[in-house]
C-alpha cells in the first residue's frame, strides 16, 4: 500500500486520542471493552470531525490548482460544510456553501443555530436551498460552482462528505495506519471498528486502511442514511477506488463491506427512541456528546450490540467518534427535559 505518495496539508492536531470507555462497558456486562476514537475532537479549526480528515488530501489539490474559492454542500446542519468554511477561512481562501433542506425537523432555530452559526461566522456565503435528501450530485451544486466562474473566481468543488471526490477515501486510509501506530504503543489490537456511514467515504477509507492487516470486514459500519443500498453501494465503488489508487494490492470483496442497517430510522436526520438513549447513556456515563443525525445511531448500534451479544466476549472495540456535536444546538427541542 502507499500512501505517502499523496500529498497531505496538516489541518488537524495530530494522532486523535483513543479512550476507553470503561463505565459504558462495565455497565453493558463489562465482557467486551468499548473505546473511542476522538475524531470529534481533531483538530482547532471550529472543532474538526472526520471531514477535517478527508480535507487534509483534497486540500493539496485546491492550492495545486490555484483555487481562490471553496464550494461545497450538505443539509442545513451540515458539519462538512462547517469544516470547509473553517479551512477556507485557515487559509485565507473564499468558501460558498450550498445547504439544502435534507431533514425534516423544524426546531424554531434549525437554521440559525449551530453548524450554519459557526458557517456564517466563519465568514462563508450561505446559501439555503429547499432541495431534498440525495447524497449524490446536485444541479444546485453545479449552480454554485457556475455562479464563482462568472464572478472571475476559480471554484474548487467539494461534494457531499468529500466522498465523491477521488481523493475523498485517503483520510480514513491514513486513520488505519494511525490507529496501527497507536496499538502498538498501547500495546493492543482491537477487534472491531464501528463507524457510522452515509455518504460513504469514511467507511470506504477504513475498509481499505484495515484490509491492509485482514481487518476489513471488522469496520462494522452503522447506516444513518436510513437510504442503505445506496450508501452500500457508495461505500464498495469508494473502497475499490481507493484501494487501486494506493495500491492494496489485494481486492475489496463484497463481504469487506459490513453495514448495518437496523439503526438509521426514521430517515435522515431524525433520531428513533434508541437513539436518544445511547446519546443520553452515553452523555451520563462518559461524559462523551454524540448528536441525533449520525453518531448517536452508530452509538445506539454500538450498545444494541455488545446487549444482543454481537460481539464475543473479551471483544476490544473501538467507536470512531466523527464529530457532529454541533448539531445538537439544533435539536434543542428533543432534549428540554434532558
Ligand atoms: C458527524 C458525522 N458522522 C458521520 C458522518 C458520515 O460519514 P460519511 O459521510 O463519510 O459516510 C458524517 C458525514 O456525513 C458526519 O458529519
Amino acid at each position: 500500500m502507499n500512501l505517502d505518495r499523496f500529498p497531505r496539508y496538516p489541518l488537524t492536531f495530530g494522532p486523535s486520542p483513543i479512550q476507553p470507555l470503561k463505565r459504558l462497558s462495565a455497565h453493558l456486562g463489562g465482557k467486551v471493552e468499548l473505546y473511542a476514537k476522538r475524531e470529534d475532537c481533531n483538530s482547532g479549526l471550529a472543532f474538526g470531525g472526520n471531514k477535517t480528515r478527508k480535507l487534509e488530501y483534497l486540500i493539496p489539490q485546491a492550492l495545486e490548482q490555484g483555487c481562490d474559492t471553496l464550494v461545497s454542500i450538505g443539509g442545513i446542519q451540515s458539519n462538512q460544510t462547517r469544516q470547509v468554511a473553517a479551512v477556507a477561512a485557515h487559509l485565507g481562501l473564499k468558501c460558498v456553501l450550498v445547504q439544502e433542506n435534507w431533514v425534516n425537523y423544524h426546531d424554531a432555530v434549525y437554521d440559525r443555530v449551530g453548524n450554519i452559526e459557526m458557517s456564517r461566522i466563519l465568514g462563508a456565503d450561505v446559501r439555503l436551498v429547499p432541495d431534498g435528501f440525495d447524497i449524490g450530485i446536485r444541479p444546485s451544486w453545479e449552480d454554485a460552482l457556475e455562479s464563482v466562474r462568472r464572478a472571475g473566481g476559480k471554484p474548487f468543488p467539494i461534494p457531499a462528505g468529500c466522498s465523491e471526490h477521488p481523493l475523498g477515501g485517503l483520510g480514513f486510509v491514513r486513520f488505519a495506519e494511525e490507529v496501527r501506530e497507536q496499538e502498538a504503543q498501547m500495546g493492543m489490537r482491537f477487534d472491531y471498528i464501528v463507524v457510522c456511514s452515509v455518504t460513504g467515504s469514511t467507511q470506504a477509507g477504513m475498509v481499505v486502511g484495515f484490509a491492509k492487516d485482514g481487518r476489513a470486514d471488522r469496520v462494522i459500519g452503522i447506516d444513518a442514511s436510513a437510504k442503505p443500498a445506496q450508501t452500500r453501494d457508495q461505500i464498495a465503488r469508494i473502497a475499490r477506488h481507493t484501494a487501486e489508487i494506493v495500491e492494496l494490492g489485494k481486492p475489496v470483496r463484497d463481504h469487506d463491506i459490513v453495514l448495518d442497517t437496523r439503526y438509521g430510522g426514521p430517515e435522515y436526520g431524525l433520531p428513533n427512541d434508541g437513539t436518544l438513549e445511547a446519546i443520553r447513556l452515553c452523555a451520563r456515563l462518559e461524559g462523551m456528546l454524540t448528536d441525533p443525525v449520525y453518531e448517536g445511531k452508530s452509538m445506539q448500534g454500538m450498545i444494541d450490540k455488545v446487549r444482543l451479544g454481537e460481539f464475543p466476549e473479551g471483544s476490544k472495540v473501538l467507536y470512531a467518534h466523527l464529530g457532529g456535536v454541533p448539531a445538537l444546538n439544533a435539536y434543542s427541542f428533543l432534549f428540554r427535559d434532558g
